[in-house]
């Protein structure tokens, strides 16, 4: 019956979405007047909440939607064609404005939001978020890649500068705290780092189709860095991803299961590396997620442990009465069809200790083990969990009004549509939720095969690549207890860390140096600072950062620095 239901709303709601997702996109979308072309209004709401902006994540997210159906389709469209260059060319535009997080150089592409004519966004926000250069990239190097295998090799240059802008950006700054994607805490996150990996994976990639040497490595060494801090988000003893590692929260996030569809790579079968959706990892934290929702909605009370709910953000949420939100509960849909898709393709699926509980949830009495697709078992766990799936999607048609419009919420003790209507990004998440459900599934962009080095503890340790020498020389007075440290954007120095910033010797003082094994041939950004070893007070040297190029492979170099006053 629900399954009925979920195609019965597909049907419905899928060109409804299409209709509602371009109305809120400029110059010419219905809802979306004084939006200059190619930007993306996040809703037409103007007040409780306001939301007539545009945010680079949504953005992102809204025109990574058009890009796959435009180069899917065997009939292109070309207004699609025009609004995808519009985007490409209002987000060139973004990069140059001067925002509250800086310029095009100094953090200005961390900023979330700007208006709708391009002009910055002054009042004050949880800002940098660093998600948004990275989403941003995933997008265009998708358009990209595709102008590539069409020999548009002419249009893909005049884009590169832009991608390059934001893959240096993140190559630079990965691992600096930023808002998460809901605004709020400022940290580390999950979907920040997965989305900053997968960015900077294509980003290689495509940098070797375009001849950018110099930059593959670059790009791949911090891939690598990311890759292996995304390792660390996992609880293994409740067996969930902690979204963020701030917030003082349960770290139970939609945010986990939203990077599981967001970086979902077919070819990478069900690797837990990546958090593919039928990895163990990524099944075992989608139930604990789910279930977090089931006793705090009143409209998900009388409702078995193997039905659908609604799921809202997180369980400790708040805004606008912390309710369900339509993009969360398709997300769960989403990751459940691919997975389904994924196993049918490899012909079997597999259940570990990781696993386990979430395939409990059909079959109280499975065992861990592989099952092939010819098997009773397999049937039945396939079942029961396009089932489930299709539970989700029904969820979000029971409380969808008739005209098919998609708020951002619906609230939790009545299911009535609340916060922002029309939300662009709920519209996105429609359409991707019923293509997965239709078995169409995203192209590969490099998760396969990736792997991880450990050390003998088991922890992850990045693999660098090959290295060379600098010797780092700075002239500095300093009283005593005082040291000079160098910390900056690459792992060996710390990655602006100063806990983990390099100590100088002051052996020739008041010439103070170090020398410092780096990756070959990037480019990086470095400040001294003096950590008083009595009070641990950390000083900053001043803008602006010293950047440096390293030499090449096994070569060695000097560098005297003035110390910035
Ligand atoms: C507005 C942000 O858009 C939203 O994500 C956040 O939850 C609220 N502010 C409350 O901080
Ligand atoms: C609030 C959400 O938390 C955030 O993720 C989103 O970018 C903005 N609203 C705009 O839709």
């Amino acid at each position: 019956m629900l399954s009925s239901s979920a195609n019965d709303y597909i049907q419905r709601e899928g060109p409804l979405a299409r209709t509602g997702l371009l109305a809120n996109i400029g110059p010419k979308g219905s809802q979306a007047s004084g939006a200059k072309p190619g930007i993306v209004v996040a809703s037409p709401s103007t007040s409780n909440p306001d939301y007539l902006y545009s945010w680079t994540r949504d953005s992102a997210l809204v025109f990574k939607t058009i890009v796959d159906h435009y180069i899917s389709s065997s009939h292109k469209n070309v207004s699609l064609r025009v609004l995808i260059d519009d985007y490409a060319h209002a987000q060139t535009q973004l990069q140059e404005v001067d925002n509250p997080s800086g310029n095009i150089t100094t953090g200005g592409l961390g900023e979330p939001k700007f208006n709708i004519d391009l002009t910055a966004f002054e009042g004050s926000w949880g800002r940098p978020q660093r998600d948004g250069p990275a989403l941003r990239a995933i997008t265009l190097i998708t358009y990209v890649n595709w102008l590539l295998d069409n020999s548009n090799t002419s249009h893909a240059n005049t884009l590169w500068p832009t991608i390059q802008l934001d893959l240096d950006y993140v190559a630079n700054d990965w691992n600096k705290t930023g808002f998460d994607l809901w605004e709020e805490v400022s940290s580390s996150s999950f979907w920040t780092t997965a989305s900053q990996h997968r960015a900077l994976r294509q980003g290689a990639a495509l940098a070797k189709s375009l001849g950018k040497e110099d930059l593959i490595e670059k790009y791949n060494i911090q891939a690598d860095n990311a890759l292996c801090f995304l390792q660390s988000y996992w609880n293994h003893e409740a067996s969930y991803v902690t979204s963020n590692t701030g917030g003082g929260r349960s770290g139970i996030d939609a945010n986990s299961v939203l990077t599981s569809i967001h970086t979902f790579d077919p070819s990478a079968g069900c690797d837990a590396i990546t958090f593919q959706p039928c990895s163990d990892k990524a099944l075992s934290n989608l139930k604990v997620y789910v279930d977090s929702f089931r006793s705090i909605y009143a409209i998900n009370q009388g409702f078995t442990e193997n039905e659908a709910v609604a799921t809202g953000r997180y369980p400790e949420d708040v805004y606008m009465g912390g309710n369900p939100w339509y993009l969360a509960t398709f997300a769960v849909a989403e990751q459940l069809y691919e997975s389904l898709s994924v196993w049918d393709a490899q012909g079997s699926l597999q259940i570990t200790s990781i696993s386990l509980p979430f395939f409990q949830q059909f079959s109280s009495d499975v065992q861990t083990g592989d099952y092939k697709s010819n098997t009773e078992t397999y049937d039945k766990l396939t079942s029961e969990i396009r089932a489930f799936a299709d539970g989700f999607i029904a969820i979000n048609g029971r409380y969808t009004p008739d005209n098919g419009s998609l708020a951002e919420q619906y609230r939790k003790d009545d299911g009535k549509p609340t916060s922002a209507r029309d939300l662009t990004w709920s519209y996105a998440s429609a359409i991707t939720a019923f293509l997965a459900h239709d078995g169409i599934v995203a192209s590969p962009w490099g998760a396969q095969g990736l792997q991880i080095q450990t050390d003998s503890d088991g922890h992850c340790i990045a693999n660098p690549g090959p290295m060379s020498e600098i010797v780092f020389k700075v002239e500095k007075d300093t009283v005593y207890g005082e040291n000079v440290f160098i910390t900056g954007s690459i792992g060996q120095l710390g990655n602006w860390d100063p806990a983990h910033a390099v100590k100088l010797d002051p052996k020739s003082y008041p010439y103070w140096s170090v020398e410092i094994e780096v990756p070959a041939s990037i480019s990086f950004s470095y400040k001294y600072i003096i950590q008083n070893q009595n009070s641990g007070s950390v000083a900053w040297e001043n803008d602006p950062n010293h950047d440096l190029q390293s030499s090449s492979e096994g070569k060695s170099m000097v560098v005297t620095d003035t110390w910035h006053n």
